[in-house]
């Protein structure tokens, strides 16, 4: 009855969610700040949405008088350029798509739209939202206008790393040759499903005061940093092949080995743009130097951490070492209040650590200076939401 009622006032909308993602291979740098063309390849893993995802709402209505924007329940400015340029491209799809002639059956471009997004976590844990806020804006409209083209290269106008989050699993975004950027796009090149046992936890470190944006800091890189103008030239072309033959074994030592070289190369490229920016925090180098200590008393790589534009660390591990692992941060970082809430996410069991592992690996405790731990895995790409009940808007157009 809602949707006849919704048709008759020439209401349509569409619901999506989409994940985050984490790449073990970096972007940074753009060789064209306009339509997001990266200097180098970059490959990540999706992680899963139960954990971590955006669900955006998308409508259009011969109603609505303007084009308007709800992110987490406030309204925001849809004039951002790259809500813009988003907007613009998946109308221009779907222009194309019809080649002028006016179909009776689709949307009509020259209604306006309402859209409303909002995450399942907090916006103040740092962990990167625009590439699933991007992607899944991208989604919810491209379904409202009945597109079916690929969408990585409209995702990408809105954040590079929001191409990658097009897709499950693990997956590459090519750089591309071509000044237009249409060779510019993500492809999966592995399911989730491929490495079973993999396994992620974020570290979400306290006190976070808020960096250079990615944005901008990434452009200052390119402008003065040599170091990063090598990494993209010779070290990425190299990595990403051994990246991808290690996810196709499913060889963590290799995998592991190569995603913490890759993270330090990229803050390492920081340090060196000038002036320069850091990333990492004392309580992130605390986090790095124990993964070491820890992989050093197993013998082998056991955990491998990767951080992005702030001091969160991203921990990659297979499933049998998650509970130790998660005991051995517990220790070295002992939760400030009563430790509950302390790990979330997918359930973590018990472990007991022996004297010779602790006095090994858990030196000097810096309590309070985790705040809390996310277990998650790698998951699935984006999805249409079938239950109408889900909307983020309701049969009025407002949230
Ligand atoms: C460090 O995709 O946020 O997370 O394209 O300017 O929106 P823009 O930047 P963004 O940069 C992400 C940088 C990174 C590395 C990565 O995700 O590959």
């Amino acid at each position: 009855v809602a949707a006849a009622m919704a048709a008759e006032r020439g209401l349509s909308m569409v619901t999506c969610t989409a994940p985050v993602n984490i790449a073990v291979i970096k972007y940074w740098g753009k060789r064209d700040t306009d339509l997001i063309l990266p200097i180098n390849s970059s490959l990540s893993v999706t992680l899963h949405q139960d954990q971590l995802k955006t669900t955006t709402t998308a409508a259009a209505s011969r109603d609505f008088t303007e084009d308007r924007l709800w992110l987490n329940g406030k309204e925001a400015d849809v004039g951002h350029p790259r809500v813009q340029a988003c907007l613009r491209e998946v109308r221009r799809l779907a222009r194309k798509r019809r080649g002028g002639g006016e179909d009776a059956a689709a949307l009509s471009l020259s209604y306006k739209i309402h859209i409303a997004s909002e995450n399942n976590f907090p916006t103040a844990a740092g962990l990167a939202s625009s590439a699933a806020g991007y992607a899944c804006l991208v989604l919810a409209l491209a379904r409202l206008y009945g597109l079916e083209e690929e969408l990585s290269e409209v995702a990408r106008r809105g954040s590079g790393s929001a191409c990658r989050s097009m897709f499950g699993g693990f997956v590459q975004w090519q750089r591309g040759e071509r000044p237009d950027g249409t060779d510019s796009l993500a492809l999966q090149v592995a399911p989730e499903t491929h490495w079973p046992e993999l396994r992620v936890l974020v570290l979400v470190v306290s006190g976070e005061k808020k960096p250079v944006g990615s944005t901008a800091g990434m452009q200052t890189s390119v402008e003065t940093s040599p170091l990063l103008k090598h990494r993209a030239e010779v070290v990425v072309p190299e990595r990403l092949a051994q990246m991808m033959q290690h996810i196709q074994d499913r060889d963590f030592e290799g995998f592991g080995q190569l995603a913490m070289r890759d993270s330090n190369q990229f803050h390492a490229t920081c340090l060196d743009t000038f002036p320069p920016i850091f990333y990492l925090t004392d309580v992130s180098r605390h986090i790095i130097a124990l993964a070491h200590r820890y992989n050093a008393h197993h013998g082998h790589t056991k955990v491998a951490y990767t951080f992005d534009a702030g001091p969160n660390a991203v921990i990659f591990a297979l499933a049998d070492t998650v509970a130790e692992f998660v005991e051995v941060v517990r220790r070295s970082f002992p939760p400030a209040t009563n430790g509950d809430q302390f790990v979330r996410g997918l359930p973590v069991g018990s472990a007991a650590l022996s004297q010779e592992l602790l006095a090994a690996v858990v030196t000097e405790p810096l309590p309070g200076a985790v705040q809390y731990i996310l277990h998650t895995k790698p998951g699935p790409g984006p999805q249409l939401v079938d239950d109408p009940s889900q909307h983020l808007l309701g049969a009025d157009g407002l949230p």
